[in-house]
């Protein structure tokens, strides 16, 4: 019997999952700079987070959940993201009486059963972080900053940051009256089902995919009707962005669809990557460490998609450091008990640099052959009718040594100090 992965899923295997590593690596990198610490949460959370956080009406929790009862007969849904998460257990854990602000990345599978097309699975992978405990616009800018920081040690130069303000409660109210007013003169190009959906909540206009730009821009946009307070945050958020000198582009239609959000959003995109596709999108969600049951407290973040950003790079990082360290030594074992001698050998060249012993129990010319497409430097060939001698090839230089397995270090001390000079 063959099986096979479930659809919109993927295997990530060799050599692809070195790009992955590389991404990986690089953002570890830069978060650890901005003084963020890892935070591990369950892949699996009570169905009603989601619900709360995401929001009911969202295409999200409305279609994209996998959602299953236990045996216990609990709803418990497979994350479709991780800000939900990190809040609750932010909360759960008592983060929020550490003191300051807590900044926390992460990264790990998702589950969303939407259409699998390109760059949309149904478990894909985020990189993301979250810096919960300050409204200061500086914290937005510096969470973009670390953003563009991303992409740039990725090999983006050009990203393009998409930014926008959603407001907070008090610009959203007197917005979503106007924006239903208009709405509602649009109503006859607008079908009668997502009409109604929209009548619960106007803004996912933006968010649909099924409406083009051109109706979406008769609309008045919420950046454009924000309440002072609001709009002082946004043009200090684009001050302070400029000084920084992050490039930006404002984009007043931009919308998110994960309902937390208030005030700052971005999504960034790589021009060549399919326009409808964001690598990475994020924002502030000032109202979320309350609505979960906590004392009010500010919070801002964003998640990019690994399978976009792998996908992006599509095959640009040759070289780069995310493969871990070259093969150096090969150990090929001829004849039967050989691997007797082999395994002590495999630990002692382990200690040096990457090293594989062959135990396929194929021909010495074989095994030879597979050390030199690996790229290992040195064979090393345990021959079974010689005992306590070796023949070291270099598979560079091309030549064979005969080398006594008690001389071993020694004569790799040697060569490798040559080499190292040369
Ligand atoms: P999101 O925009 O839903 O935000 O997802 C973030 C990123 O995850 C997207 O930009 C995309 O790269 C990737 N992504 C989403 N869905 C899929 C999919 N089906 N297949 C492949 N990649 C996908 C969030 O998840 C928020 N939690 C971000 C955030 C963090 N906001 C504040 N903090």
């Amino acid at each position: 019997m063959r099986f096979s992965r479930p659809r919109g899923t993927q295997d990530i295997i060799p050599p692809e999952v070195d790009t992955w590593r590389f991404v990986e690596r690089v953002f570890e990198e830069v978060c650890e700079r901005y003084g963020y610490r890892w935070i591990r949460t369950p892949i699996i959370e009570s169905t009603d987070l989601f619900v709360r956080a995401v929001g009911e009406g969202s295409d999200i929790v409305t279609k994209e959940m996998y959602t299953f009862t236990d045996r216990g007969g609990r709803s418990l849904t497979l994350r479709p993201e991780n800000t939900a998460s990190v809040i609750r257990a932010y909360l759960e854990n008592g983060m929020h009486r550490w003191g300051g602000i807590q900044r926390l990345c992460y990264l790990g599978p998702m589950f969303r059963y939407d259409r699998p097309q390109a760059g949309r699975y149904r478990q894909f992978h985020q990189v993301g972080a979250e810096a919960i405990g300050s409204f200061n616009p500086a914290l937005d800018v510096e969470m973009i900053q670390l953003v563009v920081e991303v992409f740039t040690g990725l090999g983006f130069s050009d990203v393009d940051v998409r930014l926008n303000s959603l407001g907070a409660a008090q610009s959203r109210g007197p917005y979503r009256a106007i924006l239903l007013e208009a709405l509602e003169g649009l109503a006859a190009r607008i079908d009668p089902e997502s009409m109604d959906r929209y009548r619960q909540n106007p803004m996912r206009i933006f968010d649909s995919k099924e409406y083009g730009d051109a109706l979406k821009r008769e609309l008045p946009s919420i950046s454009a009707h924000l309440a002072t307070e609001d709009g002082e945050h946004f043009a200090r958020v684009k001050d302070l962005l400029t000084s920084a000198g992050v490039r930006f582009t404002e984009d007043p239609y931009l919308v998110r669809g994960l309902d937390y959000y208030t005030r700052t959003v971005f999504e960034v995109y790589y021009g060549s990557y399919g326009a409808q596709s964001a690598l990475c999108g994020g924002g502030r969600y000032d109202d979320l460490v309350e609505e979960c049951g906590g004392p009010a407290t500010p919070a801002i973040g964003f998640s990019a998609g690994l399978e976009r950003i792998v996908s992006a790079l599509a095959g640009r990082v040759e070289g780069k450091p995310g493969a871990g360290p070259p093969l150096r030594y090969y150990v090929v074992c001829d004849g039967e008990g050989s691997e007797d001698r082999a395994l002590p050998l495999g630990s002692m060249l382990r200690a040096r640099g990457a090293a594989e012993v062959d135990f396929s129990g194929r021909s010495r010319k074989k095994q030879l052959q597979v050390a030199e497409k690996k790229g290992a430097r040195f064979a090393v060939i345990v021959d079974a009718a010689r005992e306590g001698a070796l023949t070291v090839r270099d598979l560079v230089a091309h030549s064979d040594a005969e080398v006594a397995e008690a001389a071993l270090p020694q004569w790799l001390d040697d060569h490798e100090e040559k080499e190292g000079g040369a």
